[in-house]
């Protein structure tokens, strides 16, 4: 059901049950309530509990791999198409309209309980030859306009915000860029795109989305600005105004909230678009959602993509999900930014990769490089970001972790019936015995102390060792830094 039909739905409701006591009546519409959609210790529910939504641009061609629909349909509970509503796909030759890649995302959606961004009417780019030689001023606004209508009236009721105009105003300027609308219909045509979506669908927010406008003293976010304000002042309709978010590893500028509250000054609504950060550094991720927290009217955040392998970044790896779908560190830090629950006590996101940093040592726990079989005994080494570094902790039954070495796909094992102090940790297969089983406590300082279930003692750098190389073993628990492990 797309979140349009649900509201009419719980009036009804509401309206039936009003013969009855408040309490019953109250219990009814809790039980119709709009559903967050998403399960619990997700990024939709936990964006849902604070009033916004959590999103991501979705390619058609995908929706048949399992795991990427997965993902889709626990986290997200807003869908923007990446390239299905764009002009070269929905309209190729002049009056032919192609809706079926994107009906495809949308009925996916409905099925799903995921509202809708779409994306996008007039831009510059992703546009069809046919257009971008029109040279005749009304003969190009008949074509705007007439796609406009006709795109928003195939999707009415489906959408909850459109990215009316895309893109619009040149780098590092407060100027409108060169493009077949800004050449041929001048300045006006944004203006007249908002106007005709306004008639199209009056119950779409209608959004200017543009990349750049994140930092708030750049030349380009001040002409969006300028725009916006002049747009308000004298009844243009525009609803909300997108910004990209395709952030460089340094994440969010430090103005982002700022930028954010002032355009939602204006009486827009303010949305994170296209979220991506290069390398996905979680503090930069956990930036972007707080500036989103801290600004009432910012209503949501979509990640452009799932797994870094959807990404339009090819080797920047900038999403929350790695190539087989796992949570990297970045969702681990969204989501505790949302406030979500990971549902474990010790804070760890079950099914998350890691890399384990020994405190003491400052290294990470490593499994020598090109060694992958039974038996293979684990030391620190400086973290080099490769896979015989990486560890997912999956949670047990019992509340500990098996930590699966991403390199080799073993796990990390205190060797069968070896408990005594100094006994070396070793790689082995996965067999879910006890002496593969970790129970993880959070000690003052964020870092993880890690007890072996069958031994109960820590797993542990020798005291006063940090070398490369240094064996790691496990020794009784002495709450010293040697011992302390942090999840990064
Ligand atoms: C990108 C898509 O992710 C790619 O698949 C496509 O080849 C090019 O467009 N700004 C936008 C998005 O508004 O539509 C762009 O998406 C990324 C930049």
């Amino acid at each position: 059901m797309s979140w349009l039909s649900k509201e009419p739905r719980l009036r009804r409701t509401l309206v039936s049950a009003a013969g009855l006591t408040v309490g019953t009546a109250l219990a009814l519409a809790g039980t119709v309530a709009p559903q967050a959609h998403a399960a619990p210790g997700t990024l939709g529910a936990a964006a849902a509990a604070n009033g916004r939504y959590f999103g991501t641009a979705v390619a058609a061609g995908r929706l048949s791999d399992a795991t990427y629909s997965t993902i889709l349909d626990r986290e997200f509970n807003m869908i923007t198409p990446e390239n299905e509503m764009k002009w070269d796909t929905t309209e190729p030759s002049r009056g032919n309209f192609n809706f079926g890649p994107a009906d495809g995302i949308v009925s996916h959606a409905t099925a799903h309980g995921q509202r809708m961004r779409g994306h996008t009417l007039v831009w510059h780019s992703q546009l069809p030859g046919w257009v971008n030689s029109i040279r005749d001023a009304n003969t190009l606004r008949g074509v705007m306009n007439n796609h406009i209508t006709s795109e928003m009236n195939h999707f009415k009721g489906k959408i909850y915000a459109w990215d009316v105009v895309n893109e619009a105003f040149a780098d590092g300027s407060t100027q409108h860029r060169s493009s077949v609308f800004q050449n041929v219909l001048g300045n006006g045509f944004i203006e007249e795109a908002f106007r005709t979506a306004r008639a199209a669908d009056p119950s779409a927010k209608l959004c200017y989305n543009d990349y750049n406008i994140e930092n708030w003293t750049d030349a380009k976010t001040q002409g969006v600005y300028a725009m916006v304000k002049d747009f308000k002042s004298r009844g243009v309709p525009i609803d909300c105004v997108g910004l990209q978010s395709h952030f460089g590893a340094g994440g969010p500028p430090a103005s982002f909230r700022t930028t954010l509250s002032n355009f939602a000054a204006l009486g827009v609504d303010v949305q994170i678009t296209e979220l991506d950060i290069a390398q996905a550094p979680p503090t930069a991720y956990a930036n972007t959602v707080q500036a989103c927290l801290n600004v009432a009217r910012c209503t949501g955040l979509t990640a452009w993509g799932i797994r870094d392998t959807d990404s339009w970044r090819p080797g920047e790896n900038p999403l929350l999900f790695d190539g087989n779908g796992n949570k990297k560190s970045a969702y681990g830090a969204t989501l505790s930014a949302l406030g979500g629950s990971t549902g474990n006590p010790g804070g760890i996101v079950s099914g998350t990769v890691y890399s384990l940093g020994s405190v003491a040592a400052s290294r990470v726990l490593d499994v020598p490089g090109g060694q992958t079989a039974n038996g293979t005994p684990v030391q620190v080494w400086d973290a080099n970001g490769g896979a015989n570094q990486q560890w997912r902790a999956d949670q047990n039954g019992d509340g500990s972790y098996t930590l699966t070495n991403i390199g080799s796909g073993r796990v990390l094992d205190e060797p069968g019936d070896q408990t005594g102090n100094g006994t070396r940790m070793q790689i082995w297969d996965g067999h879910s015995g006890a002496n593969q089983h970790w129970r993880a406590s959070q000690n003052g300082d964020g870092s993880y102390t890690l007890t072996n279930v069958a031994s109960g003692r820590a797993l542990d750098v020798p005291a006063g060792q940090s070398a490369n190389g240094t064996p790691v073993q496990v020794w009784d628990s002495s709450g010293a830094a040697n011992q302390h492990w942090n999840f990064r």
